[in-house]
């Protein structure tokens, strides 16, 4: 379970003057939720999947996890960032591999379940290939295996989707919803799209920005297995709406 509790961030903008990122952030996840995060530019949703990753510490208030505070990257939580951060310098495979290297947890399968995982978003043949040789998009794709490699239990993902083009990107959420079906874990998703915040999420956080706060959480209550066919429910569109407004009534 991941519990969040008064969590603030302030950072401190080069002129000096205090950025308020987050305020009295409180929200608890479930283990194998998915909850995800919209709310407009600038709110804060990558600074808290930060916190919640261990990558840089909050201001004021706690971020738990199973009721250990997080102070650094955990083993059992892997990030898919904003924008695809890959190694330049090894081949899509050996991105792939790297956190089973850095945790010294290489074995003679890892090869083949990075082999299944770059076949499972299209990217089968890329594996000698440098990041460079690839679409963002591509690298994208390959951030987030490097991300399901070690199996994690807890994944956090900023905008996974974001570089891609709308067909490759309904894909990948059917794609992460089979896997999360499959094999239920926790996910915290930062999303700007209305529909695929409703097609995955049990809940969804809107926040609102200057300072991020959670402004409402909505309980998705479709019924489960999802496929975009569902966007045209009137109850799939009932709840994209109230999700639109809520973002809109609390909009800067
Ligand atoms: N390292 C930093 N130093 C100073 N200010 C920062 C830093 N990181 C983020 N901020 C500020 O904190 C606020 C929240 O930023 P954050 O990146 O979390 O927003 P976001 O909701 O992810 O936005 P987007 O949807 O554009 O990705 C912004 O005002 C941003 O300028
Ligand atoms: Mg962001």
């Amino acid at each position: 379970m991941i519990e969040i509790s008064n969590a603030s961030k302030v950072f401190t903008a080069r002129d000096g003057h205090p950025v308020h990122a987050l305020s009295d952030i409180d929200l608890s996840i479930d283990d194998d939720e998915f909850v995800s995060l919209v709310g407009p530019s600038g709110c804060g949703k990558s600074t808290l999947l930060r916190l919640v990753a261990g990558l840089a510490p909050s201001t004021s208030g706690s971020i738990e996890v199973d009721a250990i505070p997080v102070s650094e990257p955990r083993r059992d939580t892997a990030m898919v960032f904003q924008a695809p951060t890959l190694l330049p310098w090894a081949s899509i495979e050996d991105n792939v591999l790297f956190p089973l290297k850095v945790m010294n947890v290489l074995d003679g399968t890892s090869r083949r379940r990075a082999h299944e995982l770059l076949e499972l978003v299209g990217l089968a043949g890329f594996e000698r290939k440098y990041p460079r040789e690839l679409s963002g998009g591509m690298q994208q794709r390959a951030a987030i295996c490097r991300a399901l490699i070690h199996d994690p239990r807890i994944m956090l993902m900023d905008e996974p989707f974001g570089a891609l083009d709308a067909l490759t990107r309904e894909e990948m959420s059917l794609e992460l919803l089979r896997i999360w079906t499959d094999r239920p874990r926790t996910i915290l998703f930062v999303t700007h799209s209305i529909p695929e915040a409703v097609l995955l999420s049990d809940r969804v956080v809107v926040m609102s920005p200057r300072p991020g706060r959670i402004a409402d959480i909505l309980e998705v209550a479709l019924p489960r297995p999802r496929s975009f066919a569902m966007e045209g429910d009137p109850a799939f569109q009932a709840t994209a709406q109230k999700i639109r407004s809520l973002i809109f009534e609390h909009h800067g």
